[in-house]
């Protein structure tokens, strides 16, 4: 096949795009920064997301496209950074909708990432593909974006929106940023330790791609998330208990809110995420418990 990936040059994209070109499909990386593109996929065809004609080209010899683009979240949310945050995932993806509808032959399908944001935030619900969008400045964005994606399905292609989880791994994500922390013994539960922390492997999050793309029959919502989701009370204890360090530091909601203002909610505030599409549609996880996937992320580290 050949794949075109928005975003291949981030974290989930870059493991998306290796595992891409290991099973022998073509890479096309639509980058805003080629060079970078370049030097991470030296034997895929880079494309300047700024050079219109090189992307409708690129597009129209695709068999998917992947749409993995955003501004990351975790700086403290000014008003700036939060235009940003919205504008870079909406307005990307209306101009990929844009590109496609002038197409004469389009891709068949669109993998459109979206967040588990969607949902809002609660204590108590459990959340599946089904549930309403919730309340709140990521619930928004996560609506405009899957609607801005569902442009491509009013063009006839097969539309999979992922509500992706926390990814884990190393390098990168939520992960990336906590393991040195507890690695030096710093680590504790954050705010509460009662928010619910839904997590996924970024191992099986690509599978999860794959399977989206591969799958004529698959479309629609569906949850990236592994199926047993923890507090952040029980992550907490796992990591600490794997990587042998305490982990009695807690780290007050208070100091949070001063560093990230609203962003603190990220990690203050959580769902409970169920992936009964995925589920339902036959897709098995390799790492489907948090022990298993902390021991894979932090193998040799100790
Ligand atoms: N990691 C997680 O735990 C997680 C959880 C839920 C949802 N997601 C979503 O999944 C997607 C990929 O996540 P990730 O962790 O791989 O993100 P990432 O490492 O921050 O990479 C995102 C990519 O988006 C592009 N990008 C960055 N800023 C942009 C901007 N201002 N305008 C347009 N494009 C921009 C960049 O590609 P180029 O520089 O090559 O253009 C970048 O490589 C994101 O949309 C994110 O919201 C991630």
């Amino acid at each position: 096949m050949r794949i075109a990936v928005l975003g291949a040059t981030g974290f989930i994209g870059s493991r998306l795009g290796q595992a891409i070109l290991d099973r022998g499909d073509q890479l096309f990386v639509l980058t805003r920064n080629v060079s970078k593109g370049q030097a991470m996929f030296p034997t895929a065809a880079v494309v300047d997301w700024g050079d219109d004609r090189s992307v409708s080209t690129a597009l129209a010899s695709c068999d998917a496209v992947v749409n993995l683009a955003g501004r990351s979240i975790t700086d403290p949310w000014t008003k700036k950074v939060k235009e940003e945050i919205y504008h870079s995932r909406i307005d990307t993806t209306k101009r990929l909708v844009n590109f496609l509808a002038n197409l004469e032959k389009r891709p068949p399908v669109l993998v459109n990432a979206s967040a588990i944001g969607y949902y809002g935030s609660s204590l108590t619900a459990q959340f599946d593909e089904s549930s309403p969008k919730g309340k709140g400045f990521l619930a928004d964005v996560c609506g405009d974006w899957e609607a801005s994606a569902d442009g491509a399905s009013q063009l006839g292609m097969r539309v999979v929106k992922i509500r992706i989880g926390i990814v884990l791994d190393r390098g990168g994500g939520a992960l990336g940023r906590i393991l040195p922390i507890f690695q030096l013994g710093l680590g504790g539960v954050i705010g509460s330790g009662d928010q619910w922390f839904s997590w996924i492997h970024r191992e099986d999050l690509v599978r999860l791609i794959l399977f989206a793309i591969d799958g004529s029959e698959v479309k629609g919502v569906l949850n990236g998330t592994a199926p047993q989701p923890v507090t952040n009370r029980e992550f907490t204890e796992v990591l600490a208990q794997q990587l042998k360090r305490l982990a009695i530091l807690p780290v007050p909601a208070l100091a949070l809110k001063l560093a990230f203002g609203e962003g603190a909610s990220v990690l203050l505030e959580g769902q409970k995420v169920i992936p009964r599409r995925p589920v339902e549609l036959g897709f098995s996880f390799l790492t489907p418990e948090l022990p298993q996937a902390i021991t894979k992320v932090c193998q040799g580290m100790n």
